[in-house]
């Protein structure tokens, strides 16, 4: 099928390089034309495992090209997938701007009829007006527009397998065409039918993903309930964890036995810093919008938002307590990216401890795998070490901010002997508190006995 994608950013390269890698033929643009010449020359403007080989291979097969002409995109598709941003606005909604934009230019560029799909993150009700938009800017083609809704539930690290493997693919129609050719698009998924990179041209056996038709308000409401169900989990996490704390119990401990209840489940079930990102604090945020505008009453999310905004705080105060005294103190932070495998410092948890840190005076040193040339741009007055032994180097203390599988591995006894006080404040419970102990390390985590 000829597909169009809208926006090349997180969300519409995997969406466009994937389609692309299970058969169809993929034409991606963006507004930002200098992103789509970094795409052209062969590179990707965002570090995201297993993308960089399928979007080179669906070029060199002529099945995914990339322009910064809309007007040329649109008219390509039979399918138009849109993947463009909707940042918070100052008060917490949705910015839906580049989605109305889209819509003008889909409804005035399109010389056939498409489908139209959101996978942008929208409130529930969007789709509406979306159809809205298509009709009245393109009334004078006399083409229909048919709008359907296909969330994505792709995470930052491993999007391209959550694209290629998931558990669920979701479509909100409002007619049996548009579900029929989603069908379609997705038949090699559904049926696990294409050449998968990620394990070496064989899919992984489990099972097949399931096929969820719903309505298009339904579709839009799945999103925004799963991504702030994430959110409360998190921060319910993070309670048990501050519970434990005082009550000298083990989060880890109690988490994973809670966890197994299969009603309840053990994963995003991890205490730490907080959640981070480009999603779920923004969605959560959207969200608590979408009740209030409606009438109900979701003040729990309220909660599940301010206690992720104590959660530095509270690091803070164990920082605090650990050190006595900040101000002036060398301090090594490991990771700044929100998450591990990704470059995306965006609401990250680890950059807002380090924004803590620094305002108390701190001297911060800090180290990321992949995100320090995104640092860089947006923090250019931090300072930055070379590698994770170069952040420890001299340092009084040792942060962990995010938990990269690399800082597990380090040469403990290397760090111990490099740092000017063997102190480690682990954020992400990423490591043995016993093993470190057994270093020689002083060392401090999240909701486990000291
Ligand atoms: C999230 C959702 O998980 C995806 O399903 C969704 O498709 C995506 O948003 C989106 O809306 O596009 P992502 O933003 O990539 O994905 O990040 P997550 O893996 O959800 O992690 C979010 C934050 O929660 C991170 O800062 C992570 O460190 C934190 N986290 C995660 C915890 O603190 N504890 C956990 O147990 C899990």
């Amino acid at each position: 099928m000829k597909i169009s994608v809208i926006g090349a950013g997180y969300v519409g390269l995997v969406t466009g390089g994937c389609l692309a890698a299970i058969g169809h033929e993929v034409i991606c643009t963006d507004n930002d034309a200098a992103k789509i010449k970094t795409l052209e020359a062969g590179r990707l403007p965002i570090y995201e495992p297993g993308l960089d080989s399928v979007v080179a291979t669906a070029r060199k097969e002529g099945r995914l090209t990339f322009t910064a002409n809309p007007a040329g995109a649109v008219a390509a598709g039979d399918a138009i997938f849109i993947c463009v941003g909707t940042p918070p606005l100052p008060n917490g909604d949705a910015d839906l701007s580049a989605i109305d934009r889209v819509a003008r230019t889909i409804a005035t560029e399109a010389r056939s009829t498409k489908l139209v799909i959101e996978k942008s993150t929208v409130p529930a009700q969007t789709g509406q007006e979306l159809q809205r938009a298509l009709s009245v800017y393109g009334r004078k083609s006399n083409l229909s527009f048919r709008v359907a809704s296909n969330p994505e539930f792709l995470r930052e690290g491993t999007a391209v397998e959550d694209f290629l493997h998931p558990d669920r693919i979701v479509v909100g129609v409002e007619d049996e065409a548009s579900e029929r050719q989603l069908h379609e698009i997705y038949r090699p998924v559904l049926e696990r039918k294409f050449h998968c990179f990620a394990h070496g041209g064989k899919c992984a056996d489990g099972p097949l993903p399931e096929w969820l038709v719903t309505t298009i308000n339904s579709a839009e409401l799945i999103k925004h309930a799963s991504n702030s169900f994430l959110a409360l989990k998190i921060s319910y996490a993070n309670m048990v964890s501050d519970l434990a704390e005082r009550l000298g119990a083990n989060v880890d401990e109690v988490l994973h036995a809670v966890g197994t209840d299969p009603r309840i489940g053990k994963s995003f079930f991890r205490a730490g810093i907080g959640f981070g990102g480009f999603c779920l604090p923004k969605d959560l945020q959207a969200f608590v919008h979408l009740a209030e505008r409606s009438g109900v009453d979701f003040s729990m999310l309220k909660e599940a938002e301010e206690i992720n905004h104590g959660r530095i705080h509270h690091f803070m105060e164990k920082i605090k307590r650990a050190l006595w005294v900040v101000k002036e103190k060398q301090i090594g932070v490991l990771g700044l990216a929100f998450k591990p495998n990704t470059d995306d410092i965006r609401f990250s948890p680890a950059i807002d401890l380090i924004s803590a840190l620094v305002s108390e005076g701190a001297h911060v040193r800090a180290y990321d795998p992949e995100a320090m040339e995104r640092a860089r741009a947006s923090f250019p007055h931090l300072k930055y070490a070379e590698s994770a032994y170069d952040a420890a180097d001299n340092a009084e203390a040792l942060v962990i901010a995010t938990e990269w599988d690399q800082f597990r591995h380090l040469d403990w006894d290397r760090v111990r002997e490099s740092m000017a006080r063997p102190l480690i404040l682990d954020g992400r419970n990423l490591l043995s508190a016993r093993e470190m102990k057994a270093y020689g390390f002083e060392y401090y985590s999240v909701g486990r006995p000291d």
